[in-house]
């Protein structure tokens, strides 16, 4: 398939077990290029584990992921990154002694060793993420908000193809879901970016993805707009009608 039709990842019948417990079973998703694809369910539903799975931090036990045409299944998480696909924890990564600044440029030297290269790229990370102002600051003094906002930089330093993030607006007040949610498409408009997002806030949820995926016990339960998703007899008795 040539690469511009093909999908830009592909999970195919991905299942994850914990013992006896199957927290991810028999999942089949793409995800096109430029694309914002939600990805919803209930606590305990598996949306950490798909996560997990697709960014290379667990292994699968059966089925695949495949990014750019390539099977990446046994890909370790760092390598992933180098090719262009890159996450956020939900608990975030940060170096909480270092500077902002000093959080950027560790993370845009493992893809940039040229310093004025380097410099160029790190200024637009810090300017798409508004971090202009707080760059001399210590991570761990930082507003929770910003914290978030810093762990996607990270992230977003290495201009992945494929950004997932995983409850990035966790814990941000309505001006900083607007806000982030304002970056979230300003990375796709401005970069090309394509978004894997988990997200609790509902709200956000709809008005930012193009496409949602919702998962119910491990399994896809539905796919869809947002507007058919939340018009999903089975979708709103799993989860929407219950939640909120
Ligand atoms: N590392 C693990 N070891 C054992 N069980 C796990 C592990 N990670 C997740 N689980 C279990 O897998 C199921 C799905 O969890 P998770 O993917 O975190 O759900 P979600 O992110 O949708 O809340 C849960 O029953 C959870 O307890
Ligand atoms: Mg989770």
């Amino acid at each position: 398939m040539p690469a511009e039709t093909q999908p830009l990842f592909a999970a195919e019948g991905i299942t994850k077990r914990f013992g006896g417990l199957v927290a991810v079973s028999d999942v089949s998703f793409e995800i096109s290029r430029g694309e914002i694809l939600g990805l919803i369910g209930p606590n305990g539903a598996g949306k950490s584990t798909i996560f997990n799975l697709i960014s290379g931090f667990y292994r699968v036990t059966r089925g695949r992921t495949v990014f750019q045409g390539q099977d990446v299944s046994s890909l370790p998480i760092w390598k992933l990154a180098r090719i262009g696909l890159a996450r956020t924890f939900q608990h975030d990564s940060l170096l909480k002694g270092m500077t902002v600044r000093d959080n950027i440029l560790v993370a845009t030297t493992q893809f940039i060793r040229n310093p004025a290269e380097r410099e160029k790229r790190m200024s637009e990370t810090i300017d798409i993420m508004g971090l202009g102002e707080v760059l001399d600051e210590k991570a761990s003094n930082l507003p929770h908000g910003h914290q978030r906002i810093l762990s996607i930089a990270i992230a977003f330093s290495g201009r992945p193809a494929l950004l997932c993030l995983d409850e990035p607006l966790t814990g941000f007040n309505q001006t900083e879901v607007l806000g982030g949610l304002d970056i979230i498409r300003r990375l796709r408009e401005e970069f090309a970016t394509t978004v894997l997002i988990v997200e609790h806030n509902m709200r956000a949820v709809m008005s930012l993805c193009d496409r949602i995926l919702v998962l119910h016990h491990g399994k896809l339960l539905g796919s869809g707009s947002p507007e058919e998703v939340q018009n999903d007899p089975a979708i709103i008795e799993a989860y929407l009608g219950k939640s909120e």
